[in-house]
């Protein structure tokens, strides 16, 4: 917990609205306490080894206060000249989830229409479960970007380099910021107990979902986040070992 919270005689200090108020939801700041004061009973290490993509949840609704404090975690990523350039939009309304999943099918079955994608029917019904078991979940957090432009992005457009110039010399500050949100949101919601899995594939029909949940202004979806209380066993995926993907010069 942090000093500042304490008076001097280390009576917890009564701010905001849920200081002090038996049943109050908590402020953000103090969900922040909270979920650091979960986070230091595990490890580090169980922490991060023992998270894996959950696609089945229980219906058991996720308390606001918990999604709060997963929040305040992802929030502590490093981003691009801290521009924390993150916008969550959390979705417990479940016809809203069905029709964000229903503007995904939607946006496959236009691509299984094009001509250029007639025979990969197979590769479509594939994308259709990945992209839309999200809808199951009790929250849905929805990962928008704003836009971020650093001075070195500024003086690279100056030069009129093409933005897949620009991108080869920058490689996306704002978006290599949300994933660094993104895994700590998910790290988050599994030492809180809770299962998520980080899918970039319902992006496909970004513009319908992006209406449908009044996206802020400019912000772009990124990336949606189930969570709920897991429904079936975790697996563990491998990873490569370390000296297959560390070098040394
Ligand atoms: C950027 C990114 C996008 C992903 N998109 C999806 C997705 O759309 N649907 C899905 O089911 N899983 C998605 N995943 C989850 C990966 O499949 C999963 O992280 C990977 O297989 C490793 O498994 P683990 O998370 O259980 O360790 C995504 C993961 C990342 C990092």
């Amino acid at each position: 917990m942090c000093p500042d919270d304490h008076n001097h005689s280390g009576e917890r200090r009564k701010h905001g609205r849920g200081a002090g108020v038996p049943g109050a939801r908590p402020t953000a700041r103090e969900a922040e306490i909270d979920a650091r004061a979960k986070l230091i009973a595990v490890s580090f290490a169980d922490a991060v080894a023992g998270r894996c993509s959950m696609r089945r949840f229980l219906p058991d609704p996720v308390p606001r206060g918990d999604v709060e404090a997963m929040v305040a975690v992802a929030e502590r990523a490093a981003s691009a000249g801290n521009s924390q350039p993150w916008r969550f939009v959390a979705v417990e309304d479940e016809g809203l989830r069905r029709e964000m999943a229903e503007a995904v099918h939607a946006a496959l079955d236009v691509m299984a229409g094009l001509p250029e994608c007639r025979g990969r029917a197979r590769d479509i019904r594939a994308i259709r479960n990945y992209a839309t078991f999200f809808a199951d979940a009790p929250v849905v957090v929805a990962v928008f970007v704003l836009p971020y432009a650093a001075r070195s992005d500024e003086l690279l457009a100056l030069r009129g380099l093409s933005s897949d110039e620009r991108d080869r010399l920058r490689q996306r500050p704002d978006l290599q910021s949300i994933g660094a949100a993104v895994q700590l949101l998910i790290t988050a919601a599994h030492v809180m107990g809770y299962g998520s899995c980080w899918m970039t594939a319902p992006v496909l029909a970004a513009p319908a979902i992006e209406e449908l949940l009044a996206a802020p202004a400019g912000a772009r979806l990124a990336a949606v986040v189930p969570i709920g209380r897991p429904a079936g066993r975790p697996r563990h995926s491998p990873r490569l070992p370390v000296d297959q993907v560390l070098s040394w010069r």
